[in-house]
């Protein structure tokens, strides 16, 4: 079978080689779809690592009354769980396409109706070694079917589902080793191995376990070593260290070609290229990662500021300048945070403002001290405020800070985004921190306006802005990675998001146009920035330069001689083309 599949493979490259830029592929319900006998024969050449895939709310269409539609119920919104699915993504309108849906709403008990596979792959490889990519990539090229990429289904630009695919699934790539001593050439250094299944929260464990601290996000289930460090990754130790993807010193990837390559400083040719592209060029476009080196730093204490505060009266009209001076306050501190490598994530509604940070110091006071500005302006604002919590904590590092404070992921409804970065120029006095903050806060009300269909369904409109302050500002880095280069020269990083509970064909049209509008005073005002593509509006404008920057074509350089059939498309990746690949028609 092995033999069979790689002869296919000859013929096919020799086939497709001239029509790279289109891809029509193969669906399910046409008779160029293997039948079930190949799909075995797959399995069995994998060693039985092929998984029929169903979505994970099945069970509540079959037998809502079952125990095991009221575990997946109990379960639908934990993350620790729907990450180990390839049932599953965070976020449900990544799962569904359309009307074709497997949803249970939480929110309202009503009539669920079909439960059909959306977007989902019919058939996912559980990866446990390279060879089954090899493998995956081969049938998927002999059978013209779209490949997927997924680790942990965060994806917010749905890139880890596509429908009629075949899924390649890293999330059993578990294994995690410290080396005091990793070498790459002569010199060597305090490094973590992960395999590419490695989310977040276990990979600071491992690291407290030595003693030593990790690079890694903020969120504790995000695969790190998937699209994490592939878009740029940022976190609480990006002001200190920088960029997730200039941690990196060495992957292993098994690009379209088959072939498991290892890439590092020493890479040579399009080795070297790629080395460079894989650090922030993407997930899910340059072949499949199974294994990445990150640098080890030394245990790091943080002190933890935490606040929040509800609004008293949302619809009055100061509630406006409420949250535009709230923005303007966090703006005027950001070059003193900036000092102390503070890394921060505020957010406001009307409804309540509320903000985290840490600070890579043991010294409480000097931290009490930062917080001076944010209590002078919860003072003048007392009466609008209620409900002041702020605590102010040391923790010996950033594992013992984050297992403190509340895990508050939820997920299980539909989401979508829109961002922006804020350049540093904009912090310049308070005239220009004036202008932005006005603009940021225009966002908030044009996501949201007044009696906007989302009051009137099962919307959860309330979802703050978030401002994640930090990014890898100021760090002293020179290492060259293909991540944006405005990362450089901004301070903020600003989310709009909307979230809805029930699939209705017309609902994700509605919320993907208020969301992507939210940003446009922002876009309209830092012309030439851009956006974390990570956390990005699926109908971003001029995506290749929002995204992308001055890297882009030599990324796609890169890509046309690394993927020249086009075999690892995602949307608005790097080489993607608007209504090239058959598989984006649940956008
Ligand atoms: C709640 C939440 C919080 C977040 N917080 C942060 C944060 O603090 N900092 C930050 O920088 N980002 C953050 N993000 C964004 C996050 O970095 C992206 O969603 C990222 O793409 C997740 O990567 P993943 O591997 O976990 O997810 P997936 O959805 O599984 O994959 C993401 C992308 O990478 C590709 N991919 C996955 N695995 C591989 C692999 N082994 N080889 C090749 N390609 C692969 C997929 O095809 C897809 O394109 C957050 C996202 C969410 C939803
Ligand atoms: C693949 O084989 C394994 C082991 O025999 C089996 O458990 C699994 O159900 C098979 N997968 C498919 C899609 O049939
Ligand atoms: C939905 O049904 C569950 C279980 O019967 C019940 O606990 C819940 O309150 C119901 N929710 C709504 C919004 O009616
Ligand atoms: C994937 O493979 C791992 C390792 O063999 C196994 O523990 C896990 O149960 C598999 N997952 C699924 C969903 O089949
Ligand atoms: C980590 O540090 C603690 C406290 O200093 C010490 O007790 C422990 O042995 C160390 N662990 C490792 C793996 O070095
Ligand atoms: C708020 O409303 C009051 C009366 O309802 C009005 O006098 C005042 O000018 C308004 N303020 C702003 C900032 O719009
Ligand atoms: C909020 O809480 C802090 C810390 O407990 C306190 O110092 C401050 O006075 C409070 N501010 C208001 C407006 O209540
Ligand atoms: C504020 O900074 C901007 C940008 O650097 C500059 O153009 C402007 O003149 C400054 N304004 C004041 C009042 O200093």
């Amino acid at each position: 079978m092995v033999y069979l599949l790689l002869q296919g493979l000859q013929l096919i490259v020799a086939a497709t080689a001239t029509t790279a830029s289109k891809h029509t592929y193969c669906k399910l319900t046409q008779s160029c779809w293997p039948p079930k006998e190949i799909w075995a024969d797959l399995n069995t050449t994998l060693g039985g690592s092929l998984i029929l895939v169903t979505p994970v709310a099945e069970p509540c269409y079959t037998d809502p009354t079952g125990t095991q539609c009221a575990n997946i119920v109990n379960n639908y919104e934990n993350p620790y769980f729907t990450t180990g699915t390839p049932g599953s993504r965070e976020y449900l309108n990544f799962e569904s396409c359309g009307t074709e849906q497997c949803q249970i709403d939480l929110l309202i008990n009503g009539t669920l109706g079909t439960c059909s596979l959306g977007r989902l792959s019919p058939y996912a490889v559980n990866v446990t070694k390279s060879s089954h990519i090899q493998l995956a990539i081969n049938f998927a090229r002999m059978y013209n079917i779209k490949i997927v990429v997924e680790n942990t289904g965060h994806d917010l630009l749905g890139r880890s589902s596509a429908p009629d695919s075949l899924l390649i699934w890293t999330h059993s790539l578990k294994a995690i080793s410290y080396s005091p001593k990793f070498r790459i050439g002569i010199s060597a250094t305090p490094a973590f191995t992960l395999g590419a299944g490695v989310q977040a929260f276990e990979s600071y464990t491992f690291a407290d376990s030595v003693n030593m601290s990790i690079t890694g996000g903020n969120c504790p289930t995000v695969g790190i070593a998937g699209g994490w460090f592939a878009g740029g990754g940022h976190g609480p130790f990006g002001p200190l260290y920088g960029l997730g993807a200039e941690q990196v010193l060495q992957v292993k990837i098994v690009t379209p070609d088959g072939i498991l390559r290892t890439l590092n400083s020493n890479s040579v040719g399009i080795e070297n290229d790629l080395f460079w592209a894989v650090r922030g060029g993407g997930g899910g476009t340059w072949g499949v990662v199974t294994e990445v080196t990150f640098q080890a730093y030394p245990k790091q204490p943080f002190v933890l500021v935490s606040f929040s505060n509800n609004i008293v009266n949302p619809s009055d009209n100061s509630t406006k300048a409420l949250l535009t001076e709230f923005v303007e306050t966090l703006a005027s501190i950001q070059s003193t945070f900036a000092g102390l490598k503070a890394f921060g994530e505020y957010y406001f509604s009307p409804f309540s403002i509320a903000g985290i940070y840490y600070v890579p110091t043991e010294d409480t006071v000097l931290v009490e001290n930062t917080f001076a500005p944010i209590l002078k302006f919860f003072s003048k604002w007392e009466n609008q405020l209620t409900g002041n919590s702020t605590t102010i904590v040391a923790f010996p590092s950033f594992n013992s800070l984050r297992i403190a404070i509340p895990d508050n992921q939820i997920y299980g409804f539909n989401g979508v985004l829109s961002s922006r970065f804020i350049p540093k120029n904009l912090f310049a006095n308070s005239s220009t921190i004036s202008t932005m903050a006005k603009a940021l806060v225009d966002g908030y009300y044009i996501n949201v306006p007044d009696g906007s269909p989302q009051s009137q369904i099962p919307a959860i409109a309330s979802i703050p802005v978030t401002i994640n302050a930090g990014g890898p500002l100021d760090h002293t880095s020179t290492t060259d990675t293909a991540s944006h280069p405005a990362w450089k020269d901004i301070y903020w990083l600003v989310t709009y998001a909307t979230g809805w509970t029930k699939n209705l064909a017309d609902y994700a049209e509605l919320f993907s146009t208020d969301v992507s509008a939210a940003a446009n005073p922002l876009r309209e005002l830092t012309p030439g920035f851009g956006t974390y593509f990570n956390e990005a509006d699926i109908s971003e404008p001029n995506w290749q330069e929002s995204f992308f920057g001055s890297n882009y074509p030599k990324l796609l350089e890169i890509k046309k001689e690394i993927d020249p059939h086009g075999q690892f498309s995602v949307w608005k990746g790097v080489g993607w083309v608007s209504g090239a690949d058959s598989s984006d028609y649940c956008y």
